[in-house]
């Protein structure tokens, strides 16, 4: 092994050839651990690949950013009706889907892709998202609950079908996240799947750069580095072997979504169903984007090409177009849940990666100065730069949208709870249990307050009503929302609301309810 002076000569004339010699700078006075640690990061960085993306990225970067996004605004249209497939419009269309999708899941064709590479910074966490814990009844996590829908899902198929199947969960991490999902999944006993089905893989990481090219040391011996976005998972699919594994096990459709949704309908056949029967090879879930400044990206075309105009990315203006009939024009809010046949992924991983380009980021980066202190910055001194996994919509040759009711299938975590605080813990807790109360109530159940007097009904929006009368119901929903009945259902005992007539139907409850494989129970009379 390389000693010392020798091995810092070593790594400042590659250093030096790239302009990254600086990243040295404290070297002398490190310790050995420390100096592992800053040669591991160094690895990670991959120069000079990293500066040509860099360079790629600054053509399009501030301060011409602002030009940038009028010359997309001026480009964008919205999704052609043609490719639009909707839970509400298409009712009597639903079943056929969803069967499809559950023939598909039965013959153990469609895998699950998760997202979850992400760093949490905006929910303020310093473990994976997933393994959140939002306060519901049963104290499970994003990960236990989408574990437990791919196991039901797996055993309504095998029992429709009368063999058994296998939903394979592939889930991507990053550099920072992948050994405590790892041992969580392991602490977990791997949610009752089984291990050879899930697996796990790497994105990559990609340094920060100040606006002239130089990478960030954030301490003296620790270099500022992030996930490459979530279109990372293209060339980890390819660089790990992830699309043979797949094709292998003879995997056709993928369902891609992300960690932080909990209403998250884990390989959907209904989806899976419309998107095959479509003949897709690349699709998207969207709900109506319901106000101009919603943090959501929407799926549209720029350039005659599909994509998602992320809302970092599209002006006010444009965001405020509305139609003739009041919506905005721009409505389709994608929720991160993707559909790719395995055909198009491969085509992805071989020809078109190399073509995505970076998105870029100006942020406010955390670093040591030549004085050795610590500075945080008050101002942008830096960018991130990141792939976003929808930039290869525009390569699909036919490409779909999906569009879903948020309060059925969409309630992101992405921030820490506050006051009047958005996609916080508490608004995702609040979305699962109004959903399940609603599950109650349309299996024939009812909900008793403390007097034991039933507590008003409240329509399903999903069984076919007019707009007028969904408004009326999202009105009400909203007050659910702020009060929700404490009601919460194992996806163990439902994926989607079905088969629970049994457990419900004619009887009345007294809220908090829990009902899972070993059956239901109202904690108040179990003296919880
Ligand atoms: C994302 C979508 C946005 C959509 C919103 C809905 C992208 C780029 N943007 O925005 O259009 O309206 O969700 O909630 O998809 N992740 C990685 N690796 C990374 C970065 C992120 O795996 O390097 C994962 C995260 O763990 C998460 C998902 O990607 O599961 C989405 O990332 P996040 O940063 O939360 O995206 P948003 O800005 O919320």
């Amino acid at each position: 092994m390389m000693e010392g002076a020798g091995l810092k000569e070593q790594q400042h004339q590659r250093l030096a050839a790239s302009g990254q010699a600086h990243l040295l700078r404290y070297w002398d006075g490190l310790e050995e651990g420390e100096r592992a640690e800053l040669l591991a990061d160094l690895d990670d960085c991959h120069f000079p690949e990293s500066l040509c993306f860099f360079r790629r990225a600054a053509q399009q970067a501030p301060p011409e950013q602002q030009q940038q996004q009028y010359r997309v605004d001026e480009s964008m249209e919205p999704v052609p009706k043609e490719v639009q497939g909707s839970v509400s419009r298409d009712r009597e269309r639903l079943p056929g889907w969803q069967a499809e999708g559950l023939h598909q899941i039965s013959q153990s064709k469609v895998a699950v892709l998760l997202l979850a590479g992400g760093q949490g910074t905006r929910l303020g966490v310093t473990f994976p998202k997933g393994m959140y814990n939002v306060g519901l009844l049963s104290q499970k996590t994003l990960f236990q609950i989408q574990a437990e829908r791919i196991l039901k899902l797996q055993q309504r198929a095998s029992e429709q079908f009368g063999h058994k199947c296998t939903i394979p969960w592939y889930i991507m991490t990053s550099g920072r996240t992948m050994d405590s999902t790892k041992e969580f999944f392991v602490k977990n006993d791997y949610f009752r799947l089984q291990k050879e089905n899930i697996i796990f893989f790497q994105q990559g990481m990609l340094p920060a750069m100040t606006f002239d090219g130089k990478a960030i040391l954030e301490g003296k011996s620790k270099i500022a580095m992030a996930p490459d976005g979530n279109g990372g998972l293209y060339r980890a699919l390819g660089n790990q072997k992830i699309v043979e594994d797949m094709e292998d096990r003879g995997i056709a459709y993928i369902h891609v979504y992300c960690v932080d949704n909990i209403l998250v309908k884990v390989a959907d056949p209904t989806f899976i169903g419309f998107c095959v029967e479509q003949q897709a090879d690349c699709g998207a879930k969207v709900v109506e984007k319901t106000h101009p400044t919603e943090a959501v990206g929407v799926v549209c075309k720029v350039n005659g090409l599909y994509q998602v105009v992320e809302y970092s990315e599209i002006t006010l203006a444009t965001a405020q177009k509305r139609n003739a009939d009041g919506h905005l024009m721009f409505n389709a809010g994608n929720i991160c849940n993707h559909y790719f046949t395995l055909q198009f992924l491969k085509d992805v991983v071989t020809i078109h990666e190399p073509k995505l380009q970076h998105h870029v980021a100006r942020k406010k980066i955390p670093y040591i100065n030549d004085q050795g202190q610590q500075i945080n910055p008050d101002k942008p001194n830096g960018i991130k730069m990141e792939k976003f996994v929808f930039d290869i919509f525009q390569f699909s040759k036919k490409f779909v949208i999906f569009e879903v009711l948020r309060e059925d299938e969409f309630s992101p975590l992405k921030n820490a709870d506050s006051q009047d605080g958005k996609d916080t813990p508490t608004t995702a807790r609040h979305a699962l249990m109004s959903l399940h109360h609603r599950w109650v109530l349309n299996a024939g159940g009812h909900f008793v307050d403390e007097n034991g007097s039933r507590i008003a009904a409240i329509p399903s929006s999903a069984t076919g009503m007019s707009e007028a009368v969904t408004a009326v119901v999202n009105d009400n929903m909203k007050e659910l929302t702020d009060l929700p009945i404490k009601c919460e259902i194992s996806p163990l005992v439902s994926y989607a609301g079905e088969g629970l007539g049994k457990h419900v139907a004619g009887h009345d409850f007294r809220a908090p309810l829990i009902i899972d494989e070993n059956g239901v129970h109202e904690l108040i009379k179990n003296g919880l």
